[in-house]
């Protein structure tokens, strides 16, 4: 098992291309179940979260090649179930259910476990479902769906803590092979279900309102071979920009989408930094002042909460006192024990941090648990005294492309060790 070791203290300066995103992918990579015709998909990020979505189209019985970013797919015959011992690495792999019942009417896929992150249920996914006409059984451990056909239907997908991202893809994936007229309400908004929503218009489906809390799909008999280039990772974008801002003179990130990041650009200047951007590239620089922020998370296009601890991680130092709220997963915030072992002054209650900034975290043995609370601590890291050894870097390499090479050649020093 390998780990980090970031040696802190250097300013980081210079350009970093931002790879295609993992959140789009995945939906992306699945939806090709719904053709028998080849899909070739570009952009697509090697991450080992990637992998395992390959080896599961594999699992089902598609031809999966792969060359530099571009994966081909050809999904002629299929198997409708999924393995366990895949299904259980990663929770996206929900993400099959809906093509496999779109194009089969049935399928058999693990119900994902419990997720670092907090509860994770499914239940809106499922719900859509069976409102198309889907009998939804739970057994032995297994989503079972089947459906003799699959009518559309009207449904409502905002669950309590508002809409689903995987959900509304999802049920637009069963939705788009269903007889006649489906209304998602409370669809989510986030870009990657318009990227979703854009390649299965390209295979053929009719979707509108992607993008918007209302998505209108008009049911096709089926769906052909299509071309797809996926949108770049706002996530990782964002995690670059707070490395520019915790540790650089002038960072600019390439191949990204400025509109898709809004809420962490306005974040960033309020919090005292200079944002500048092209169609294509977003540049920080420091400002003087750092000051405080009020941060609350919520679905697109409001404040992500898969930028809430990177963010911790900049508020951490020097930018007086900041409150983080968590309303899309009220337990996201591993991440705080650790900082508070880096010398943070952080106090949870419920879903609320409150960061106290103090002047300097130091270095030292830290533990990477979900995603994003691995990045924060490289982040953290990164002006910290000293080095930070960062443990079960795994948890990294499922959402970001070389991270360590990358800062590295801003000017970081990280080292990856085997464990
Ligand atoms: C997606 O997860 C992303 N994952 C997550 O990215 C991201 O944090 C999340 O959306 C929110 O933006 C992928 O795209 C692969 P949700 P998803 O369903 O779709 C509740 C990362 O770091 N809910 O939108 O699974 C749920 O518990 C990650 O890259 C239900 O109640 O998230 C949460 O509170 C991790 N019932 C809220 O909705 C359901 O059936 C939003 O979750 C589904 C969700």
């Amino acid at each position: 098992m390998d780990k980090i070791l970031v040696h802190g203290g250097r300013s980081l300066e210079g350009q970093v291309r931002i790879g295609g995103s993992k959140n789009s992918a995945l939906p992306i990579l699945a939806a090709t179940l719904l053709t028998k015709e080849k899909c070739v998909i570009d952009c697509v990020p090697d991450l080992s979260d990637i992998h395992y979505m390959l080896t599961i189209l594999s699992q089902l019985g598609a031809e999966v090649e792969r060359a530099s970013g571009v994966v081909q797919i050809l999904a002629e015959k299929i198997r409708t179930e999924a393995p366990y011992e895949i299904v259980r690495k990663m929770r996206a792999s929900v993400c099959v259910l809906g093509p496999l019942l779109g194009r089969e009417k049935k399928a058999k896929v693990s119900l994902p476990g419990g997720c670092v992150i907090g509860d994770r249920p499914i239940d809106l996914h499922l719900k859509g479902f069976e409102a198309l006409g889907a009998k939804v059984t739970v057994k032995g451990g297994d989503i079972l769906l089947e459906a003799s056909r699959l009518r559309g239907a009207r449904i409502n997908l905002r669950g309590r803590q508002g809409p689903t991202v995987l959900g509304t893809g999802n049920v637009m994936m069963a939705a788009v092979l269903a007889e006649g007229e489906t209304v998602i309400e409370g669809a989510a908004e986030e870009p990657e279900v318009v990227d979703l929503a854009d390649f299965l218009t390209a295979m053929g489906a009719r979707i509108s309102g992607a993008g918007t809390q209302r998505l209108e799909i008009e049911g096709v008999k089926e769906l052909h071979a299509a071309k797809h280039t996926v949108i770049p990772d706002r996530i990782e974008a964002g995690t670059f920009l707070v490395a520019g801002a915790i540790a650089g003179k002038k960072v600019t990130i390439t191949r990204t989408n400025p509109r898709h990041l809004e809420a962490v650009l306005t974040a960033l200047t309020t919090a005292g930094f200079e944002i500048s951007h092209t169609e294509e590239s977003v540049t920080i620089s420091p400002n003087g002042s750092r000051k405080p922020l009020h941060l609350e998370t919520l679905p697109y296009p409001g404040f992500p909460t898969d930028m809430q601890a990177q963010f911790c991680a900049m508020l951490a130092t020097r930018h007086g006192t900041s409150v983080v709220t968590e309303t899309v997963f009220p337990q996201r915030f591993m991440h705080v024990a650790e900082l508070k072992r880096m010398g943070a002054n952080i106090e949870l209650s419920d879903h609320r941090a409150t960061i106290h900034g103090v002047e300097q975290l130091s270095g030292a043995p830290v533990m990477a648990s979900d995603l994003r609370a691995s990045a924060a601590l490289v982040l953290a890291a990164l002006p910290a005294d000293g080095v930070t050894e960062i443990n079960r870097v795994y948890h990294i390499d499922r959402g970001y492309e070389r991270i360590d090479e990358k800062l590295n050649s801003l000017g970081a020093h990280i080292e990856r060790v085997k464990a």
